[in-house]
């Protein structure tokens, strides 16, 4: 006897490792489960369709995944289009990360009768493409040991020469200063470039904590001010009622050098960096994982700015301006990792012969 088209597809339901399901709208416009593979079942913790028959998904997952999966079938049901969603669900706490898409039924008469949800398990794939990521930069970075050692010689060698100098009897006040000076920065210069390979090595992932964020950027003043030089003006323009940010002080502070750095090179001469901070609320239609109030931390400089490309470019891993030995291009990328590792986002806003903004969005401390 012929096998139908709908026993095939009965037993592609039961079959698939993947979670299938779908969902109804009753008349208080609630979304109700009307069937659930094996696959999705086992993920809930249930063993027949019967026992999900008639529930929501806040009622069968929880308030905090629930949600999530009720937003994305009505964004689904509304839009009458596919929907597609990746992030953590599930109902066990384990952080497992799915890939899903959710589908609208039209019916007969052109509406939508139901929602239907495919989604997969992708942690592991995920986690293999993290590894993989970070084979790729530790791979970059031996490549950039070559640059790195010849960045460091320098500021050996500088320093040697300082120390031969300074031992001079002869030597006046005023050129001890410099000598002292030029060592100084020499020193700047290596602690920065080991700084910008560490956290552009780093694996873990960051412990960000709640920070007032005007103490968290007038701790970076002075390293701030003595990083420009005496002929850029540093000023501050913080809102009063900043909310906490999550952020990690290290990381912040080395970015705040990084971006310092950055202004200081661009402006090459006499020039102002003003560092903002205000709230900001962000217009989003992500689903509710995703924070959508942020502290947006400002640096803007009067410097030459950027060609498009060049602001395009900017923030890819050894993407550098600037001459052999000076620029290593790891910058802003790194700065970029860790705002998204702390789930926050980095704009750069240029305009050549005007000057550069580089705004940090630090996730609101939950409340
Ligand atoms: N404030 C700025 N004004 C103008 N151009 C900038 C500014 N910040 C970054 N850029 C451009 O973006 C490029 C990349 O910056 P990034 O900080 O990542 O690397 P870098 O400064 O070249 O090297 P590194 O920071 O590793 O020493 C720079 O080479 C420069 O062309
Ligand atoms: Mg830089």
């Amino acid at each position: 006897m012929p096998v139908s088209a709908a026993q095939r597809f009965a037993k592609f339901f039961e079959a698939t490792s993947d979670c299938q399901f779908y969902v109804k709208r009753d008349e208080d416009g609630r979304f109700k489960y009307v069937h659930a593979n094996p696959a999705a079942l086992a993920v809930v913790g249930r063993s027949t369709e019967d026992e999900l028959l008639g529930l929501t998904p806040v009622e069968v997952m929880g308030e905090e995944y629930g949600k999530a999966v009720e937003y994305n079938i009505s964004e689904a049901f509304h839009q009458g289009r596919p929907y597609h969603f990746s992030g953590a669900l599930g109902t066990d706490g384990s952080g497992r990360v799915y890939d899903a898409y959710y589908y609208p039924l039209i019916d007969e008469s052109g509406s939508v009768a139901g929602v239907l949800g495919s989604a997969r398990d992708i942690t592991d794939i995920k986690s293999l493409n993290e590894r993989l990521l970070h084979a790729q930069r530790l791979e970059a970075l031996g490549e950039l040991s070559g640059s790195v050692a010849h960045d460091f010689n320098n500021v050996l060698t500088i320093l040697q020469i300082a120390l031969r100098n300074i031992g001079d009897e002869n030597i006046d006040r005023a050129k001890r200063d410099m000598i002292l000076d030029e060592a100084q920065k020499a020193i700047d210069n290596g602690a920065a470039l080991t700084r910008r390979l560490t956290s552009f090595a780093r694996k873990e992932k960051l412990n960000p904590v709640p920070h007032d964020v005007d103490k968290l950027v007038s701790s970076c003043r002075y390293m701030m001010q003595r990083a420009l030089g005496k002929r850029i003006r540093l000023r501050f323009d913080l809102s009063s009622d900043l909310w906490k940010a999550c952020c990690d002080k290290n990381e912040f502070e080395i970015a705040m050098m990084n971006l310092a750095a950055n202004a200081r090179d661009a402006i090459d001469g006499e020039g102002e960096v003003v560092i903002s901070a205000k709230n900001m609320v962000r217009a989003t239609s992500a689903p509710l994982h995703y924070p959508e109030q942020y502290v947006e931390v400002t640096m803007r400089d009067t410097g030459n700015g950027m060609s498009p490309e060049v602001a395009r470019n900017a923030i890819l891993p050894f993407f550098s301006t600037k001459p052999d030995g000076k620029g290593t291009g790891l910058g802003l990328s790194s700065i970029a990792k860790f705002v998204n590792d702390i789930g926050g986002a980095i704009n750069v806003e240029s305009a050549l012969g005007v000057g550069t903004s580089v705004s940090l969005l630090l996730p609101r401390e939950a409340i």
